[in-house]
């Protein structure tokens, strides 16, 4: 029995870039205005999948805690999984940007552990480290760029904040809140950020903000005039089990495919359709000859 045969979708040479994307080429696209794509990705299966697919900038998200790990938030990931997952996702990756997400925690405590934790996720093959929230990184972003880290900032409704914003809000509404998202952005560009992901903001803020910095904007439910687009793989294939953020765009329905798939495996396993013979191995002939095939148990205990 045959599964839906998915949709054949030819790949379009406007968004596809040849080359290995470099943190150069994502600030060349912005100045060409060609869109960045980005995908978050935490495994290497997966990671190859996007990687070949032409996507130019791969985050290996804290988002990883909900979408992989069950927990209700990003808060509770620490650095040795995340590190974990980096290593798997840079085996698969060749052609995007490898972005590794420090953890919530990873750089609160003082600058040198900052520092000291982006410099084991470069070690492990990332090729830029993203951190969440405007000013007071500051400090943070330019030491790290001194240290030759490339450092994507993170605005807006920014998920390690969560308790602070009072659960997952859209941000930059008011013109109070709107003047101190442009404060932030200007801070971390000048502290040496090379992208921004803006979240949650409305379309109006992030492109207003994204047609003044020089640096490109990432944005993620933050409209469609921002110079790239982030989402969540996990959501775009609605491999998820809570009601989808209005921004969601489902791309395929990855959950019903895994539950069909599964559904029938069972049916067959019960039935005895699988595994068939052609999906067994077989004794050589020779073997079979000597009876082998239908050997005793040996009689491990005497009556
Ligand atoms: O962790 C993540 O996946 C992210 C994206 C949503 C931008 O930060």
């Amino acid at each position: 029995m045959s599964l839906t045969q998915p949709r054949v979708v030819e790949p379009s040479s406007r968004c596809k870039f040849p080359s290995k994307i470099t943190v150069q080429i994502l600030q060349e696209r912005k100045r060409s205005a060609v869109p960045i794509s980005s995908l978050t990705a935490y495994d290497y299966p997966t990671a190859r999948l996007v990687d070949e697919a032409g996507i130019d900038m791969i985050l290996v998200g804290d988002s990883l805690a909900m979408a992989v790990l069950g927990h209700d938030d990003t808060l509770a990931i620490g650095m040795d999984e995340m590190l974990h997952h980096v290593k798997a996702v840079r085996r698969a990756v060749k052609h995007a940007l490898l972005v590794a997400d420090m953890p919530y925690g990873s750089y609160h405590v003082s600058g040198d552990e900052a520092v000291a934790n982006a410099l084991r996720f470069i070690k492990a093959g990332a090729e830029a480290v993203k951190l969440e929230g405007g000013g007071g990184r500051v400090a943070l972003v330019k030491r790290m760029t001194e240290a030759e880290i490339s450092v994507v900032g993170h605005l807006g409704l920014t998920p390690q904040s969560v308790h602070r914003m009072g659960g997952y809000k859209v941000q930059g509404k008011t013109r109070r809140a709107i003047e101190q998202l442009y404060a932030d952005a200007a801070a971390l560009q000048d502290a040496g950020a090379v992208a921004i992901v803006l979240e949650g903001v409305p379309r109006e803020v992030a492109a207003n903000l994204t047609a003044q910095l020089e640096i490109p904007t990432i944005g993620i439910g933050a409209g469609p005039d921002c110079d790239g687009q982030i989402l969540v793989f996990h959501d775009l294939f609605h491999m998820t089990f809570a009601p989808a953020a209005k921004f969601v765009r489902r791309f395929g329905d990855a959950a019903q495919m895994f539950r069909d798939g599964v559904e029938l495996f069972r049916q067959e396993v019960c039935t005895r359709e699988f595994p068939s013979d052609a999906e067994s191995y077989h004794l050589s002939a020779e073997v079979r000859e000597q009876g082998a095939g239908l050997l005793q148990l040996p009689k491990i205990r005497e009556e």
